[in-house]
């Protein structure tokens, strides 16, 4: 296979690595003040990642600084309620406000998702213009029950009380629901491979809403459909899957979906998942984004402490969960200094 002598490529087809390769979730983004400035004179987060040449700018942002072993194409979730015809904008201070939902209404438009294509292969073609040939490519969608809250909420959410009423009260019209994003996002994936992405990380940030049932029903499910979609096209490719707050349902997860590894999340325990889930297949992660916040010796021994658990078999360092945008730099720093060794 191309590229494999990418470390994090290697790492997903099973081979161990001396040094864990890296990477960090939302990498690219506000703790960054080159972000920051450009985002002021683009005017808003939507406008940048519609922006193909904005975006592999931000994507390439983090590695220039850290060199991770993946950089992620600067996008977001939410892009596919878009392409499907629902409105979508940022509110400052806010997050995601989303229009009213319509189900029988939504049709997948991909040329809405155009500029992100572009994105990734200038993001591919930049890479290498830098010299950066040890980085990976990730492309990533959410999974339909994460994607699914935001489209009935409206927004962010707590406790998912409307979407898990709707699931439960309306069962087959949220099944529609689930099978419309299910097919966009097999497309969607599929079109950002063909535009460059070496590897695809599903994001299902908010499955431990789930009860074990409707976890199976709603995020392994759908997700295997995916996942068997994108195999058709593409057999080989890695994909990551990231089931946030899952907990024993991460065995399941990983046995049922077809994933290559599994992200794990900062309450997952790692020597559980060594045991559990390393056995299986390659892990990432997990570190509290918070702990990174925190910095200084405890984060040391913290990320020390994972490595440790990990050491034996493939494995990915990541944290458990995005970077918080208050994140002092020099803590970032000091966490790739010792990721390295
Ligand atoms: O990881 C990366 O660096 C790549 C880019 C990326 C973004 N969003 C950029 C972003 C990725 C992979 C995402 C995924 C995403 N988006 C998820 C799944 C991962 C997770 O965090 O659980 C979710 C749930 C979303 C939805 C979303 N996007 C919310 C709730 C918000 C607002 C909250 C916030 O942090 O402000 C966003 C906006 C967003 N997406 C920002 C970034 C950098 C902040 C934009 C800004 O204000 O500049």
């Amino acid at each position: 296979m191309l590229n494999q002598h990418k470390p994090f490529l290697k790492t997903l087809s099973g081979k161990k690595q001396d040094k864990p390769p890296f990477w960090f979730m939302r990498q690219a983004g506000r703790y960054l003040p080159e972000y920051r400035a450009l985002r002021a004179e683009k005017g808003g987060f939507l406008a940048m990642a519609f922006d193909p040449k904005a975006a592999c700018e931000i994507t390439m942002q983090p590695i220039r600084r850290f060199e991770m072993d993946a950089a992620i194409i600067f996008s977001d979730i939410l892009t596919i309620p878009m392409a499907l015809g629902q409105h979508l904008e940022f509110v400052a201070g806010e997050g995601p406000k989303l229009g009213e939902l319509n189900i029988s209404k939504l049709k997948y438009d991909d040329d809405i998702l155009q500029p992100v294509y572009e994105a990734l292969s200038k993001t591919s073609a930049q890479l290498k213009a830098e010299n950066y040939t040890n980085t990976a490519l990730i492309g990533f969608s959410g999974a339909p029950w994460t994607v699914a809250t935001y489209m009935i909420e409206g927004g962010s959410s707590k406790d998912f009380m409307k979407t898990k009423l709707f699931a439960y009260q309306q069962p087959d019209l949220f099944d529609e629901l689930i099978e419309i994003l299910t097919n966009s996002t097999a497309q969607y994936l599929i079109k950002q491979v063909e535009a460059g992405a070496e590897t695809l990380q599903i994001f299902d940030s908010w499955a431990g809403a789930l009860d074990a049932e409707s976890f199976e029903k709603y995020s392994i499910e759908p997700i295997k459909k995916i996942i068997s979609q994108v195999r058709e096209k593409y057999p080989d490719i890695p994909i990551i899957g990231f089931p946030k707050g899952a907990g024993t349902g991460l065995i399941k997860f990983a046995k049922q979906t077809g994933i290559t590894a599994i992200g794990l999340d900062s309450q997952t325990h790692p020597q559980w998942a060594a045991q559990n889930l390393q056995s299986l297949m390659p892990v990432q992660g997990n570190l509290d984004p918070m702990m990174l916040m925190a910095g200084g010796e405890k984060m040391q021994k913290a990320a020390a402490l994972i490595m440790e658990n990990f050491a034996s078999k493939p494995y990915i360092f990541n944290l458990g969960h995005g970077i918080h945008k208050d994140t002092p730099i020099a803590h970032v720093e000091k966490l790739v200094e010792t990721l390295r060794g």
